[in-house]
């Protein structure tokens, strides 16, 4: 008997650990980790040096038709992007991309590209597929949906801790403000915005470590499987 490996699809806000968990989730379960965040900033990049603006509709849908991004995961743990065969994991997450990225993401025929693409990567199964709109939009089919989420106190808090590691003096207060921030574009905003899929299973990620909620993935990713 033939059997299909997983589409599991993990959506929720910024800071509510989606990256780290898909991430290990997938290196335990042997499967493919895309972190379609990743893709939206790689476009946002590209349009960047490419002197593309936001507005510009058809330019962005000619820019996406060029580019090939992939995902490599590496032994060390981490994920790298590839945009066009260039290691871009750094240059994606630059200050003015995060900021530039939101704007691109909203872009219709960016979404539509990168869909599209999503949907091709994941058909096969054995993906775990991280973003916004994936358990509602590129997947509302996948095996299993996860919506991970924390109070913005919380992820603000974890987004500080973070910023103050590597050496940036900033206010609490303030980073707990731009995570409310950055969920009401996520969520307000009329392209796929942020929702919790009706059927995903939910987790509350404040106050749990991250082998923790990791458990919990891995219970419930077992559930399946022993039905099927
Ligand atoms: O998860 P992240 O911070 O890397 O996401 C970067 C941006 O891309 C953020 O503004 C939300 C957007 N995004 C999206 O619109 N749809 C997705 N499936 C994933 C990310």
């Amino acid at each position: 008997e033939v059997r299909r490996e997983l589409i599991i699809a993990i959506d929720g806000p910024s800071g509510s650990g989606k990256s780290t968990l898909s991430r290990l989730l997938a290196e335990r379960l042997g499967y493919l980790n895309i972190d379609t965040g990743a893709m939206y900033r790689s476009v946002a990049l590209a349009a960047s040096r490419a002197g593309i603006d936001p507005g510009e509709e058809e330019r962005l849908a000619a820019l996406c038709a060029g580019l090939d991004i992939r995902f490599r995961q590496n032994g060390d743990g981490g994920l790298r992007v590839l945009l066009n065969g260039e290691d871009v994991s750094g240059p994606i997450r630059q200050p003015a991309i995060s900021r530039l990225t939101p704007r691109i993401a909203s872009v219709p025929a960016v979404r539509e590209a990168l869909v599209a693409q999503q949907r091709r990567l994941g058909a096969e199964g054995g993906v775990v597929l991280e973003g916004r709109d994936i358990g509602s939009v590129v997947f509302p089919d996948a095996d299993i949906k996860f919506y991970l989420f924390a109070s913005a106190e919380e992820r603000g808090r974890r987004r500080w801790l973070e910023l103050k590691a590597k050496g940036f003096e900033v206010e609490l207060d303030q980073t707990i403000r731009e995570v409310e921030e950055r969920d009401r574009t996520d969520m307000e905003r009329e392209v796929a915005p942020l929702i919790r899929p009706e059927d995903a299973v939910d987790i509350d990620t404040g106050g749990l470590s991250i082998d923790e909620v990791l458990e919990r993935l891995l219970a419930a990713v077992e559930t399946i499987r022993r039905r099927r």
